[in-house]
């Protein structure tokens, strides 16, 4: 089973990578999580688009449709899906062929607040409502105080962050499995 796993965070030291990447060390057997590189993804610009999608968005739109499912990391701003997320998804989905469609989803968010991108995560789920994919609904991975779950070099410390992130991505699996 493919899960594409998109980071939405450009920096090279984001939470939300860390969290990626230790879900990729937590992957269930049977699981390869591959992680996606938003960067070189330009601002939506209807007029650019015109002139053909660029080559890094025909990439992301590939490994979306070629994945069996997609794990969501959801950076938080502004009480909301940070824009760099909510940016590439919008170039994918346009048509002729919305890679998201009927896709399994699971999403997860780490911040340094204590909220741990709860107020960001029901935003996503509309969004990922509006294109038709089927979102995992538990468990909810909150990452909250992220700066003090990972350690410098971005491993994963905390063992109840670890059991949600796995927890997430076994229902995950369950989904993908229940549609074969
Ligand atoms: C933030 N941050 C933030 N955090 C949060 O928990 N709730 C919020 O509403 C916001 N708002 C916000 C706005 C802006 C413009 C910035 C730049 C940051 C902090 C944010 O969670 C933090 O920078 C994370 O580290 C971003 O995710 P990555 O890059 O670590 O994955």
């Amino acid at each position: 089973m493919r899960v594409l796993a998109i980071p939405g965070s450009l920096r090279k030291s984001s939470y939300n990578l860390m969290a990626l990447r230790a879900a990729q060390k937590l992957a269930p057997a049977g699981m390869q999580i591959t992680i996606a590189d938003l960067r070189g993804i330009p601002l939506f610009d209807q007029d650019l688009r015109a002139g053909g999608d660029p080559a890094e968005v025909e990439r992301l739109r590939a490994q979306v449709r070629e994945a069996d499912a997609v794990l969501i990391a959801c950076p938080e701003y502004n009480a909301s899906v940070a824009g760099v997320l909510k940016n590439a998804i919008d170039w994918v989905s346009l048509p002729p062929s919305q890679p998201f469609d009927g896709k399994p989803v699971a999403i997860l968010g780490a911040s340094p607040g204590l909220l741990g991108t709860s107020r960001a995560q029901p935003h996503l789920r509309q969004v990922m409502s509006c294109l038709n994919t089927q979102v995992v609904n538990k468990p909810e991975v909150f990452i909250g105080a992220a700066q003090t779950k990972f350690d410098a070099a971005g491993e994963l410390l905390d063992a109840p962050t670890a059991d949600h992130i796995s927890g997430l991505l076994l229902s995950l699996q369950a989904m993908v499995a229940r549609r074969a």
